[in-house]
């Protein structure tokens, strides 16, 4: 097939490097975009009279129809064509004949594709930020539920004092927030208008950026044509910015995979959201978490790809950059997926409150609040912790739990202790006194959770 460069070559591509560097495959995603950025190119072009105005009419309703027989599942996209580019110009000069071969004025498929993702990019970034807006909304309508539902805290995984699940749920919210606000700001960076910069150099036709920036909503116009055609830095924030939400969610699947043991039993994922084993008919597998958890791989990979193709090429557009397209679709549709499964999977969890406040009561979680007992009495905090440390030593050769030892009992280590050391020390009244702001009582969590409602709006 004759190609849209072919001018100055005298031999026929070969079919194996037609098939290697053509992207169509994959690219072809971008159809709405690149269409879109020609339509805007077009329009521009008639208004500053580089073309005729009707032209750039007609280029345009050739367009749409184009647009309209991609979306019908009329064409069939060619690998000859190399990518969607100059597929859509082959299309359009299929039907608008000669006057398709003007669209491509003053403009390179450097630009044109630097186009094309900032685009894409922009729209992807609003609807994950929606689905993490929904999450968040969840983990706000769950914890509300479980203001009260004690359970340990853990440090090194050993438990370590007293929370709420309200509490532990509120953290993630923290984090998907972040994530919100970090692909926020990918997203000002993303919202500038590469198209002008021609395959580097600019052009000398006299184009009206700013026309074409304000037709596609773009925010801005991109300062420098090298840079325009030659930096992905918006894709590399993107990954990472979707890595971190990957992390998250992976975080939070490792504690819904260990909580779903039978080892510790705090909760019990809903059958939808589980599957079984093809040998062991007794199983129940939280195979969703675990594939979220897996599947961070990928988009850390995603990154790495980004940056490593980007990192030896000089200035400005390299045919390696091809290669960003399928690493940031992979991002993309990947944490897009997780995004989905993840909160249904997270709202359908059955919460055994009994178990999770047991094992609080059983693993000397209160024993800080003994030591902070000892220090409102008088006693400095070291020894207090030493005091404390012994009780403790003295309950596990025994057998027993900190509310268990009597009050004589507890004279032994410290005379101060009187009898409304047990209220000091009792789970419940634990966790109601951490009303330090960000702290687990039921009271400041609610509070916590009104101002994140709040934000969410
Ligand atoms: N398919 C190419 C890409 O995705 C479009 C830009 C090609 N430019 C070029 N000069 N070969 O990067």
């Amino acid at each position: 097939m004759a190609k849209l460069w072919g001018g100055r070559f005298q031999k026929e591509t070969d079919r194996l490097v037609e098939d290697f560097h053509s992207s169509i495959s994959f690219d072809q995603r971008l159809y709405k975009y690149d269409i879109k950025g020609s339509i805007a190119h077009a329009s521009m072009l008639g208004r500053a009279g580089i073309i005729e105005p009707d032209e750039a009419g007609a280029i345009i309703r050739g367009l749409e129809e184009v647009l309209a027989d991609i979306e019908a599942g009329r064409v069939e996209f060619s690998v000859g064509a190399e990518d969607i580019h100059m597929n859509v110009e082959q299309l359009l000069t299929e039907r608008v004949g000669e006057l398709g071969k003007k669209l491509h004025t003053a403009r390179s498929r450097n630009d044109q594709v630097a186009l094309d993702i900032r685009m894409y990019l922009k729209d992807e970034i609003d609807s994950i930020t929606a689905l993490l807006r929904g999450l968040q909304a969840s983990l706000l309508d769950l914890a509300e539920k479980h203001l009260d539902t004690v359970m340990p805290g853990y440090t090194h995984l050993q438990r370590a004092q007293p929370v709420t699940y309200a509490h532990h749920l509120m953290a993630y919210c923290e984090m998907f927030r972040r994530d919100e606000e970090r692909l926020g700001d990918c997203r000002r960076r993303t919202d500038v208008m590469p198209l002008g910069a021609g395959a580097l150099a600019g052009t000398t036709f006299p184009l009206d950026r700013e026309y074409v920036a304000r037709q596609l909503g773009f925010a801005a116009v991109t300062e420098n044509s090298l840079d325009s055609v030659s930096d992905r830095d918006f894709a590399v924030e993107f990954a990472a910015s979707a890595s971190l939400i990957m992390v998250h969610m992976s975080r939070l699947c490792e504690e819904i995979i260990l909580w779903s043991s039978a080892e510790f039993a705090f909760i019990e994922l809903d059958d939808a959201y589980s599957t079984g084993s093809s040998m062991m008919p007794q199983k129940k597998n939280p195979d969703v978490a675990e594939l979220i958890r897996g599947k961070s791989g990928r988009v850390f990979g995603d990154l790495q790809a980004l940056l490593t193709m980007l990192k030896g090429l000089p200035l400005a557009y390299n045919k390696d950059m091809q290669e960003d397209k399928e690493a940031l679709f992979d991002a993309v549709d990947t944490v897009k997926k997780c995004l989905i499964i993840f909160k249904p999977m997270l709202e359908t969890i059955q919460v055994k409150k009994d178990v999770m406040a047991q094992a609080a009561r059983g693993g000397f979680t209160n024993a800080t609040d003994l030591a902070d007992y000892l220090v409102r009495r008088g006693m400095p905090f070291r020894e207090a912790h030493e005091a404390a440390g012994k009780a403790v030593l003295y309950c596990l050769k025994k057998g027993q739990t900190l509310e268990g030892m009597s009050l004589e009992e507890y004279k032994e280590f410290s005379s101060l202790v009187e009898e409304d050391v047990y209220n000091a020390i009792d789970i419940r009244n634990c966790v109601q006194s951490r009303k330090v702001p960000g702290g687990p009582a039921p009271g400041t969590v609610a509070e916590a959770i009104a101002r994140a409602r709040q934000r969410l709006g």
